[in-house]
């Protein structure tokens, strides 16, 4: 019999296949039994009734328990009723598999023991339909740059230094050559990567020794930089938007079960594909003071700042133009104003946060060289980085994604950790 995949079960209405799985669930009343079966792509009820099958099958009611591995063959059939709105009115029933004592019960349990069981909770309803998303953002975010002429161009995860400040590198002991660091951000690679290609992505794992426990930190996390040559920064944020955009219209369109299994407000969503807001880092200043916050101009926003931001926008808001004693080296002095940088952070609405952080980069050698000593840098270190402004320097931009950051927004829940499929904070490294 041929072997099916519950999300295609409505072209097999009125005929016999089989379907291949764990069981979800189970409930019996009598004559007759039923089970959900989960196959990774969807989930289906299973009907055992007595009359239909033998008596070894009926009776595997009584052995088969939550998470069981099993085969089941019958035939299809349309029910509105049923979840999904096909059932199977099973014949044959084999078992792969019975699960002993599974220790995730269909019930609420608490967050650090189902962290501490995240390989069977990934299992569960609501982890099968983040990593979904998580998945359809991730194929989002590639397409709208490949559609855009962006070419995908890996950087090294062990560098010798460090691209977003010195506080949240992790070190590892590398051979007779002393010590290598994890990437923090595969930007400074871009760079030399745009002067082949023109434009280039990565896409891959980032680390950051980040010592704050928050529900929007993760040590590890997945990051799409984007890096284009001849972009500046206001073409820079245009190409943000877009992208960030079209993720929400793929996810609002693919992701609809997905979406509603989380109970996400997808309305919300929808009210964000419209023009984003843009504000300098100056008027968000005097916005909070406004709303009484004592913060002053050369300060980042905190997770408190971002909320309050974003408080009455659907939409993302860029913050741009950020005093320079707060942004990192790279990022390009403002022609107008020598203390401020080109540099914009994407804050998503509901109290998200930051999902991009971006910004046009100092092309002139002077100017990144003053700014590298002014801040001690190992300027050996960097010496093929500052080449880059020594030979066809151009004016260039580019930005980093936070996958997770954008997944907990889309997907709308409270927090970051559910959103990877192993979260790696400072409290968590296992399993
Ligand atoms: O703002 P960040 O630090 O920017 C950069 O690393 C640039 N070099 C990127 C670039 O221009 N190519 O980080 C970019 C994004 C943040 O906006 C946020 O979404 C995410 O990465 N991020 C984190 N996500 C989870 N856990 C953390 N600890 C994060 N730190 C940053
Ligand atoms: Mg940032």
């Amino acid at each position: 019999m041929q072997s099916v995949l519950v999300k295609d079960v409505q072209s097999y209405n009125g005929q016999e296949v089989s379907l291949r799985g764990w069981v979800y669930n189970l409930r019996s009343s009598g004559k007759i039994w039923f089970l959900l079966l989960r196959d990774g792509t969807g989930l289906i009820q299973g009907i055992v009734s007595r009359n239909d099958v033998t008596e070894e099958v009926f009776n595997q009611k009584d052995n088969l328990t939550q998470e069981s591995a099993i085969r089941i063959s019958g035939l299809i059939h349309e029910d509105k009723r049923a979840p999904g709105g096909y059932e199977i009115i099973i014949k044959e029933l084999h078992v792969y598999q019975v699960a002993k004592d599974y220790p995730i019960a269909l019930k609420e349990h608490g967050a650090e023991f189902l962290m501490d069981n995240r390989h069977l909770w990934l299992r569960s309803r609501k982890q099968w339909a983040l990593l979904r998303i998580r998945h359809t953002v991730y194929y989002a975010i590639t397409q709208y740059l490949n559609e855009n002429n962006f070419i995908r161009f890996d950087s090294p995860i062990l560098t010798p230094n460090a691209c977003e400040g010195t506080t949240t590198l992790f070190e590892v002991p590398y051979f007779d050559l002393g010590k290598a660091y994890l990437s923090q951000s595969g930007q400074l690679y871009l760079e030399t990567g745009i002067m082949s290609l023109g434009r280039v992505y990565d896409f891959g794992p980032v680390f950051r020794a980040e010592k704050s426990k928050t529900r929007k930190h993760l040590t590890e996390f997945w990051m799409m930089d984007a890096e284009a040559a001849f972009v500046e920064h206001e073409e820079n944020m245009r190409i943000q938007e877009g992208l960030i955009r079209f993720v929400i219209r793929k996810a609002l369109t693919e992701c609809k079960a997905e979406l509603e299994i989380l109970e996400r407000n997808v309305e919300q969503l929808e009210k964000a594909d419209a023009p984003f807001k843009i504000m300098t880092h100056r008027e968000a200043v005097e916005y909070l003071r406004s709303k009484g916050s004592s913060m002053t101009e050369t300060e980042d926003l905190g997770a408190q700042d971002e909320s309050l931001l974003t408080e009455s926008s659907d939409v993302p808001i860029f913050i741009e133009k950020w005093p320079k004693e707060i942004k990192a080296f790279y990022m390009k002095r403002d022609p107008q104003n020598p203390d401020i940088v080109l540099g914009d952070d994407l804050i998503a609405p509901e109290g998200y946060g930051e999902i991009i952080g971006g910004s046009q980069r100092e092309d002139d050698y002077d100017l990144l060289l003053q700014r590298m000593i002014g801040e001690k840098m190992p300027l050996a270190e960097y010496q093929w980085f500052l080449d880059l402004r020594k030979y066809g320097s151009v004016p260039h931009s580019g930005f980093g994604v936070g996958l997770e950051r954008l997944v907990t927004w889309i997907a709308g829940v409270p927090h970051i950790r559910e959103t990877i499929p192993f979260p790696r904070t400072i409290y968590r490294l296992r399993p």
